[in-house]
């Protein structure tokens, strides 16, 4: 199918429906690690990296080749059914690698919400309990636990319940906007009076850096917190790092981070570089838990996708993407903070590693979120072909999602356009 962009448009809205919502009014044509290109030519700069999808970069040689070179085998036996080696191979991997000193055992599925339900299904079926805790502001997918789990209603919940029972939210700690991890866990104890026992929680889910909610840290002392709640109830901690994975904060999970380990982990994202590959890790016996057949899907663990997650890991290791992110993550934040006298609306500007964003409020306010000046700037950088992503409860986070082997000419070039358009926006502002 060809066209220009204003033709697909048209076709697009009689074909598809509302409810899959679409940012750009241009259509891709091809991509090449940081930057693509839309079906009437114009280049755009990418910072959203397919939702966190491509750190490696679009089309990575390595990736090509692994994926190019599984083809000419075998692209589906369904692994249920007739296994294959490279899916043992990655669990090694993923299980050497994962943070925790303990046996591990890990299952592949296809998307970061069908990890999240299976991480779920685990927890249930080692504890024999049903109740989950998850926090506002989270975001674990758009299937039905998915949803459940999410802590923010417009748009991800709006018309889709009732959602499954027994899931609870308490605030994610927020220092900006005044919810201290106290409070956090002050709200936990008053679900185990107000809601749950908890001797009938099997988990808590937690995002390591909240990605959609707006890319919030979870501070150490409330991880080291929840940990220690976990233990003293046998409630199973689960780190939600579908999109915090694979060397976006510096390390290779947001987990190494911390001096506390999950019991469940899941990841997806860029664990495969663009291909479909989601996966659950976790503690040998609880991974045990689930009858045979209890786990996995058609799909799940793709051939091609298994080939791609293996080369992924490879240029983790080989391009020092975990070290890039820290410096490109720092050069981004250096240059931000340079501009906070001239752009008043810069509240914050937070994130380890490359997993950073900036925080827009309203000039003078208590930190009144100014969803316009985001949006102003996001368009204002699209039209300079700079691709940014929104996100965060009241949609005022910009979130930086480059690609970590991005070339230092093509970073320059972003960061040019970034300071150029917050400069002219707070000029004039929204
Ligand atoms: C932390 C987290 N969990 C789960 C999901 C759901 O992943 P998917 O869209 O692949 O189902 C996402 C997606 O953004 C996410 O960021």
């Amino acid at each position: 199918m060809s066209g220009t962009n204003a033709d697909l448009l048209d076709r697009k809205n009689a074909a598809t429906p509302r409810g899959v919502g679409v940012m750009c009014d241009f259509y891709a044509a091809r991509a090449e690690n940081a930057e693509l290109w839309d079906v009437e030519g114009r280049r755009f700069i990418d910072f959203a990296a397919g939702i966190a999808v491509c750190n490696t970069g679009h089309r990575h040689p390595k990736i090509v080749a692994a994926i190019r070179e599984q083809l000419d085998y075998f692209t589906h036996t369904a692994y249920q059914i007739v296994p294959y080696a490279s899916y043992v191979t990655l669990a090694e991997k993923i299980n050497e690698r994962a943070p925790g000193n303990y046996p591990k055992k890990t299952a592949f599925f296809t998307t970061g919400a069908e990890a999240v339900e299976n991480a779920i299904k685990i927890a249930r079926a080692a504890t024999g309990r049903s109740g989950v805790i998850a926090f506002t502001g989270g975001f674990h997918g758009r299937t039905m636990m998915g949803m459940a789990l999410t802590g923010k209603v417009a748009p991800y919940k709006l018309n889709f319940g009732p959602f499954p029972a027994e899931v609870f939210h308490a605030p994610f700690p927020n220092p900006l906007h005044g919810v201290t991890t106290t409070d956090s866990l002050k709200a936990i104890e008053h679900l185990f009076k107000a809601d749950i026992e908890p001797k009938r929680v099997a988990a808590i889910i937690f995002e390591p850096v909240q990605g959609e909610g707006g890319f919030h840290p979870a501070p150490a002392d409330f991880v080291r917190a929840l940990r220690k709640l976990c233990d003293e109830h046998g409630i199973l901690l689960i780190a939600d790092e579908v999109q915090t994975g694979f060397a976006r904060t510096g390390k290779l999970f947001a987990m190494q981070h911390y001096d506390v380990v999950p019991d469940l982990m899941t990841m997806a994202k860029s664990l495969a570089g663009g291909m479909p590959l989601s996966g659950v890790v976790g503690r040998a016996e609880l991974m045990d838990a689930a009858a045979p057949g209890g786990l996995g899907g058609t799909y799940a663990g793709n051939p091609l996708a298994i080939a791609a997650a293996h080369a992924v890991l490879d240029i983790i290791d080989e391009e020092a993407l975990c070290d890039r992110a820290t410096q490109l993550g720092d050069r981004i934040k250096a240059n931000l903070k340079n501009l906070r006298e001239i752009v008043p609306q810069i509240a914050d500007i937070r994130g380890p590693g490359a997993m950073v964003a900036i925080e827009f409020c309203k000039p003078g306010s208590e930190h009144e979120p100014d969803p316009t000046f985001t949006k102003q700037v996001q368009a204002k950088a699209l039209e300079r072909g700079l691709l940014l992503l929104v996100c965060g409860t009241y949609a005022n986070v910009i979130r930086f999602l480059f690609p970590l082997t991005v070339e230092e000419n093509v970073f320059d070039e972003a960061l040019s356009i970034l300071q150029d358009v917050l400069k002219e926006s707070a000029a004039v502002p929204a």
